[in-house]
């Protein structure tokens, strides 16, 4: 459709206040009550509560004219009859059945209608849309804009500057209000390159009536659990029109855009959401970001212009800034890319557009010329594979192509971060006359970065060459070449396929601009290495490497190279999701995973992971690799004992004596026998198993909210409604509870709450001792671990021990996860509490994840036990158990790791005490050393806990590179476990993120 004029909608608002909106209600509707003034920038609406509930008077300038007013009304009664599941305001007919009014005001007249008033809460407030809420945004667009298909009315057609197909007209029309002229080049240059990308399908788009303005501003919602509003309803239908179908969705996204930060795959969901009810085409799909350029480009001159008429609006200064923003970010992106991103993110393959250039680049001739002395890439392996060339001979070259993925073997105890480490694996393959070749589409880990809230571009869009000095290199296409600043050159094909070379220099022979064929020398390789880089798309400048999340588009452009060398470098690409689904299918599902969505975790180092696409994460979860994740001392120690022996304790070997005596030494004095097992379940099971045979009783006073492992005894003991929803139901009649002794939320609070706690042990032992049934132990954990560390009020362990050996039972502590010098300040967490218990059970960084366990307690105990029948663990204590036991204690102590814990844990603690000052939704900060939970409470009188905030926040903690998961029995706590050697570097990376969380909102 030709569509030429258009109106420019600011004439007056309308002068109609409180008190003339409740004349008009009364006379016109029949209906009174309270009125409130609602915010409008063109018109008058007041909300009034009537009896008969809320319903919003909305008075117009009569610029919208009558026929737009009654297609909205007409819209609107469309909606509520053929959609009712579409929440959105229903006209209420006046007292003699009409639905528009025009009511005298000032000199003039203006339009009146009633409507039903939709309640919900505006999006308005947050710093950032959740991705769910950016999917909501799309969905509820394109269900409004499937819904108006079948509605038509002669009032849609209407000529205003928000209408898309006149963006072309409105931009240059209005350009002139913008005063700054390099901001006016910056909006007419990015409107004339989307008008003409535009136009390329302009022709083609569907068109019908949109809603026009269906953005965050337009919709309210409810809060979800984890308080975020989910948009489900649409409050404002000012924009109606005949336009594109797209528009809607340019508009949608438009919105997102405008929030800082947000880039094009941030409004991936909302592109997917409404390509899942309203399938977009090709040509929809290639339109919509020329749009959102030119409603970026609309929104500038509009506002610049509305402020030219009426200088001294300041409300127009904050909406300007975001639409400048949007303008920004959207002509940030290259149009080709853009389209590229958007087909791979809804799963399409990337278009037509540059089939021609990728035929091309499928068929170029290799570069590397074999002959004498040259050299081609020939087989594909992680490791060195190279045949020599014999000097002066025509040769067939083999060469290797080198991982440097992130689960690349070359690439071990740290090697990754070695600022050459590509350069030297690179030479390394191509040793000692071959070439080497890295791959391409690869997610290298050597490009990660470690303690950054920002994902790192860690995807190759080239490919990087080693070749033997001196070999030839040739045009693999015909095409003009011309030579680029840092010794390399560009090649670009007639289809606009060009290739970019980096570390060879074109010979002298070869003139700049000149044209060449394919196989015509064009040099020779004198460098260290060459990169060689397609694109299809002569415009683009790409870079090296691409962001994971833009990969796919980015791959799209810069195709694979593997014809420049005849061998293949493309990188498998992994499938993350059929990964998870056979793990899925395969594993009992009973084995969670942390995230709904989880990410790929392929290499740990130190106290970060790496998921496969090459992004770290400060790793907060991880108390079993208490030295760190893949420590060298500890994989050679253990290679080399697998290599030497292994079998099992019955035999006599150095190993199990030393690691025993080792052991023993760090438990306090009288606690010298020590039984080697390979978990704490299995350790908190022998250790109930000792008390009940060593006592001959069969009762334990076991702690609520604890978890003490999955066998029959340790889960018997485990009560934490978390990991069992119904453990209080079902606990064996032997086991007797005794309340959390948590004075921050339990039943008892406060400082002084440890006698209280204390009373209600000795009360539940003395009941039991008159029931004739003694518990043979009191276990506990010596921090509530489970609740994030917190600290048991002071002199309750002491008189709970007291009783239970009062009573003739033993004292069992549960040090699998507190102990080991993790708490900083203590090896055991029971010193704090100035108390030595009988048994202690021990595990997790007793191994950093290698599987070993151990119950140690007094001689006396251990023979009573032994008195009774023999104890077996088949792999428990084995040699390899052993001397990872022993290597880990050495890193302990020779790495300073318990001192480590006191400085960092200080830090930390330090740190979000400083955040709870400034984010009422951290009720308390528990724990000491690296052990520390931050418990998170929607009030702070009533500690509701905020279970939902926490989990959204770990949610968000992952985005920016930290792996933090909810604990506690109302799943409202962050507990930081990290491993021991975490840095104040990382600490603070941690610490950073949770307040750009904390501040964002969720
Ligand atoms: C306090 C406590 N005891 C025992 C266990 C069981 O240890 P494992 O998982 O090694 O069997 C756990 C595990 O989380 C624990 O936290």
């Amino acid at each position: 459709m030709q569509v030429d004029g258009f109106s420019l909608e600011v004439s007056p608002r309308p002068t109609v206040d409180a008190a003339g909106a409740a004349a008009i209600a009364r006379e016109l509707y029949g209906v009174e009550g309270p009125v409130v003034e609602l915010g409008s920038q063109q018109d008058r609406n007041f909300r009034i509560d009537t009896c008969a509930g809320r319903v919003v008077l909305k008075v117009a300038n009569p610029g919208w004219g009558v026929a737009a007013l009654e297609a909205q009304n007409a819209a609107l009664t469309h909606l509520a009859t053929h959609h009712p599941d579409l929440v959105a305001p229903v006209p209420r007919a006046g007292l003699d059945g009409r639905l528009l009014y025009e009511v005298p005001d000032g000199a003039g007249t203006v339009l009146v209608r009633l409507l039903t008033y939709v309640e919900g809460t505006p999006l308005t407030g947050a710093r950032r849309l959740a991705p769910e809420v950016v999917a909501d945004l799309g969905r509820l667009s394109a269900r409004v804009c499937s819904a108006l298909t079948t509605f038509d009315h002669a009032g849609l057609d209407r000529a205003t500057q928000w209408d898309l197909r006149r963006a072309v007209a409105v931009v240059p029309q209005l350009l002139g209000s913008v005063g700054d002229p390099v901001r006016r080049d910056v909006v007419a240059d990015a409107a004339a390159v989307a008008s003409a990308r535009l136009a390329e399908v302009a022709a083609r788009l569907r068109v019908g009536p949109i809603h026009g303005d269906l953005t965050d501003d337009n919709v309210v919602g409810s809060r979800d659990e984890a308080g975020r509003v989910r948009p489900d309803a649409v409050i404002d239908f000012g924009d109606l029109s005949r336009s594109w179908l797209v528009g809607d969705l340019a508009v949608t996204c438009s919105s997102v855009l405008r929030y800082p930060g947000h880039e094009l795959t941030d409004l991936l969901p909302a592109v997917r959401a409404f390509h899942a009810v309203v399938p977009l085409t090709d040509d929809e799909i290639a339109a919509l970001w020329p749009l959102l350029v030119l409603r970026g480009a609309v929104l500038v001159v509009s506002t610049e212009h509305q402020l030219a008429l009426d200088p001294g609006n300041a409300d127009l200064a904050e909406p300007l800034e975001g639409e400048w923003r949007i303008l920004e970010s959207a002509r940030a992106v290259d149009l080709d890319l853009a389209q590229s991103l958007l087909r791979a993110g809804l799963g399409l393959p990337v278009g037509e557009r540059h089939a021609a250039a990728l035929g091309v680049a499928r068929s170029a001739t290799p570069m590397l010329s074999t002959g004498p002395g040259g050299t081609s890439v020939t087989s594909v392996t992680s490791v060195t594979s190279v045949t020599s060339a014999t000097p002066g001979t025509p040769v067939t070259p083999v060469t290797s192509v080198v991982d440097l993925s992130v689960t690349s073997p070359l690439l071990h105890s740290g090697r990754f971060l070695e600022p050459e480490v590509e350069h030297d694996v690179l030479r390394e393959a191509a040793r000692p006359r071959g070439s080497a070749a890295t791959r391409w589409g690869e997610a290298r880990l050597t490009r990660t970065r470690l303690d950054s809230i920002v994902a790192p571009e860690t995807i190759a869009l080239g490919t990087q060459v080693v070749a033997q000095e001196g070999s030839l290199v040739v045009s693999p296409l015909a095409g003009i070449v011309s030579r680029e600043a840092d010794s390399g050159f560009r090649l670009v094909h007639e289809t606009g396929l060009n290739l970019v070379v980096r570390g060879i220099s074109l010979s002298g022979d070869v003139a700049d601009g000149e044209h060449v064929e394919a196989g015509s020398p064009l040099g020779v390789f004198t460098t260290e290495s060459a990169h060689l880089q397609w694109c299809v798309s002569p415009q683009l400048d790409p870079p090296a490497f691409a962001l994971p999340s833009t990969a796919e588009g980015w791959l799209a452009l810069c195709p694979d190279p593997s014809p420049l060398l005849g061998v293949d470098v493309a990188a498998p690409r992994p499938d993350p999701a059929d990964l998870l689904r056979r793990r899925r299918r395969a594993l009992a599902s009973v084995q969670e995973s942390y995230y709904e969505q989880p990410m790929r975790i392929e290499r740990g180092w130190r106290h970060h992971l790496v998921d496969i696409e090459g992004r770290a994460y400060v790793d907060m979860v991880n108390n079993v690799a208490a030295i760190g994740h893949a420590h060298p001392r500890l994989a050679d120690a253990v290679e080399r004992q697998l290599r030497t022996l292994n079998t099992n304790s019955r035999f006599h070997y150095a190993a199990i004596a030393e690691f025993s005596e080792r052991l023993a030494g760090l438990a306090p004095e009288g606690l010298d026998q020590v039984f080697l097992v390979n978990s704490g379940s299995e350790a908190v099971d022998l250790a109930l198993r000792m008390a009940q045979t060593v006592t001959g009783r069969q009762d334990v006073v076991a702690v609520r909210e604890a978890y003490h492992g999955w066998t029959a005894l340790s889960d018997a003991v485990t009560t934490s409604l978390y990991d069992n929803p119904s453990a209080l139901d079902s606990r064996p009649e032997w086991v007797h509870l005794t309340s959390a002794p948590n004075a921050y939320r339990g039943r008892f609070r406060g400082p002084s709450s440890g006698a209280d706690y204390a009373a209600e042990v000795r009360e539940l032992i003395d009941g039991l001792v008159e029931r004739g049934r003694p518990p043979a132990a009191y276990v506990c954990e010596p921090l509530l671990g489970n609740a994030g560390g917190v600290f048991l009020p002071d002199g309750y362990l002491t008189a709970a021990y007291d009783a239970v050996r009062a009573a003739g039972g033993l004292a069992v502590a549960d040090e699998v996860q507190v102990g080991y010098g993790r708490t900083g300040r203590w090896w055991w967490a029971f010193e704090r509490s100035g108390v030595v218990p009988d048994v202690v059970t021990v595990a997790k960084a007793m191994g950093n994840g290698h599987p070993l366990g151990a119950v140690i307690t007094t001689r006396e105990i251990a023979d009573a036990f032994g008195a009774a029948g023999s104890f077996f663990s088949s792999a428990g204590g084995s040699p390899v158990s052993c001397v990872t036991g022993m290597t880990v204690l050495d890193v302990i102590q020779d790495e300073g790791l318990q001192a480590n814990a006191v400085a960092v844990g200080d830090h930390l603690v330090e740190g979000l005490t400083a955040l709870m000052a400034r984010h009422s939704v951290i009720g308390a900060v528990h724990g000491t050393g690296l052990y520390l939970g931050v418990e998170l409470v929607r009030d702070r009188e009533t500690l509701e806990p905020a279970g939902a905030e926490c989990a959204a926040i770990c949610e968000r903690l992952r985005e920016l590179g930290v792996i933090v998961q909810p604990t506690g029995e109302r799943a409202n706590v962050l507990k930081l476990k990290p491993p021991m050697c975490l840095t104040l570097g990382s600490a603070d990376v941690v610490l950073h993120a949770l307040d750009a969380v904390l501040t964002e909102g969720w």
